[in-house]
């Protein structure tokens, strides 16, 4: 029997260990829906060239309606003896059509077809993905909308910095992932682009109408040069970069949620569905979905370096390596699109206490520039004014209070231009609505922030 597309040359059987090691039907198959797509639109394009016949094309489309019926019935056999996805399609389809299935691979190549596979089926997901983009973006500025005027300690260095709306900082992260979006549209204008018709690296002598083939498959452009259509995957090690930021701002978002759960913040909870028990802590509630959401990252991230470490060495133009490109590449889309999703939800199941994030504020003396402010608006110049106001800080330290308690009398020892209207500009709502320009954290800015995002996400 001849189980494979070269067997007329070989003069034994390859071993059982070489065709596990060399197959990748278990991992590709998952591409069969672009892998039909291509070849409907290749055999389409071949009966219009007259390089096969009407009746050839009529049995192809045919027969592949059978196959992807039996796929979806999950009826149909894989076989690992068939190597790939491409391979077991074809052999299915010439056993179901005859002649006419041997026919379909005229002037194509599996080269120019699992490039053009692997793109038309990222193409979907980064579209799924745009999509999951955009519900985490209005699950953070429907959380931002409700939490505009609570106030939370805005850090640097880890360290209390000065008061911020809590809409505000969940609008930080609207910003990265709107970011996302705009590298992942980026990235699809050079995913949409068809290899097929680069044939095996040369191009083929065959009357190929490849922009035609474009336009059946909904591509934007052919791709010019045969022999970098069937080798480059820099789409994929682009997306896969994309894909490694949005998930590194899924990470650093993790972070904060982790943090801000904790006993000693005690700034947030998570709705229960989204965390775990101990099996022997009792007392135990723990963020597991921004744990491991961090902990992906690293995965996502070494898939990267992965597949762009596969590229680096490769002559032109096709080498088998590529079909290492594929298990990263799939499971950097199944990690990004789980945890969009999750984060999405889990967004919606924030709830946070005010209170400790106000508490946090004030022992942090988060103030501290406002009153530095005052005193420039009273003439003084700012290094000066900075040096006052950190006279006053240590004072309220050693009285363990902050500068809002410090009685007017003691902040006029400071400095005697000092009047009762420094306790407005020292509380931390004042302090928020003064930071009103643009992109500031004012809750007049913040609100005009979210009607832009309402605005643009739609
Ligand atoms: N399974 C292969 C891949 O993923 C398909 C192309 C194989 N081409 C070849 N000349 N062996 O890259």
């Amino acid at each position: 029997q001849k189980s494979q597309a070269w067997s007329a040359l070989f003069s034994e059987p390859m071993s059982d260990l070489v065709k596990r090691y060399t197959s990748s039907v278990f991992f590709d198959k998952r591409l069969w829906q672009a892998d039909i797509a291509g070849s409907l639109a290749h055999a389409e394009m071949l009966a219009a060239q007259k390089v096969i016949g009407a009746d050839d094309l009529a049995s192809i489309q045919k027969g592949m309606a059978q196959i992807t019926a039996e796929i979806e019935a999950g009826q149909f056999e894989w076989k690992l003896d068939l190597e790939d996805v491409h391979l077991n399609i074809e052999a299915r389809l010439t056993q179901l059509v005859g002649d006419a299935g041997k026919r379909l691979h005229t002037g194509r190549s599996r080269n120019d077809q699992v490039a053009t596979d692997v793109r038309l089926w990222l193409r979907g997901e980064i579209d799924l993905i745009a999509g999951l983009l955009t519900d985490l973006q209005k699950a953070l500025v429907g959380i931002a909308e409700q939490n505009v005027d609570v106030i939370l300690p805005g850090f640097t260095h880890l360290q209390v910095a000065q008061p911020v709306s809590f809409g505000h900082h969940m609008l930080a992260y609207v910003e990265m992932f709107a970011r996302d979006a705009e590298r992942m549209a980026d990235v699809r204008r050079r995913v949409n682009r068809l290899p097929l018709g680069a044939a095996a690296l040369a191009g083929t002598s065959y009357p190929l109408d490849r922009e035609r083939v474009a336009k059946t498959l909904g591509m934007d452009e052919v791709c010019q040069n045969s022999l970098d259509a069937v080798s480059d995957r820099d789409f994929a090690i682009e997306f896969t970069a994309a894909a490694s930021l949005a998930m590194v701002h899924i990470s650093r978002f993790s972070e904060e949620l982790i943090l801000w759960m904790s006993q000693n913040f005690g700034f947030i909870k998570i709705a229960d569905r989204f965390t775990t028990g101990s099996s022997i802590m009792p007392q135990k509630k723990n963020p597991d979905v921004p744990e491991l959401a961090r902990g992906k990252t690293g995965r996502v991230v070494g898939h990267l370096m992965g597949l762009i470490t596969l590229m680096k060495g490769q002559p032109l133009a096709y080498n088998k390596d590529n079909q290492e490109d594929k298990e990263p590449l799939f499971d950097t889309v199944d990690t990004l699109k789980d945890t969009l999703r999750i984060f999405a939800e889990m967004v919606g199941g924030i709830t946070v206490v005010p209170a400790a994030m106000e508490q946090a504020a004030a022992r942090g003396y988060a103030t501290a520039t406002d009153l530095a402010d005052y005193l420039v608006k009273k003439g003084l110049p700012f290094r000066d004014a900075h040096e006052t106001v950190a006279h006053a800080v240590k004072a309220a330290q050693s009285h363990a209070c902050d500068l809002s308690e410090l009685p007017l009398t003691v902040l006029q020892g400071f400095h005697p231009a000092i009047e009762k209207d420094v306790f407005d500009v020292m509380s931390l709502r004042g302090s928020l609505e003064a930071r009103s320009t643009l992109g500031g954290t004012a809750p007049s800015q913040v609100k005009a922030q979210i009607a832009r995002h309402r605005a643009r996400l739609g």
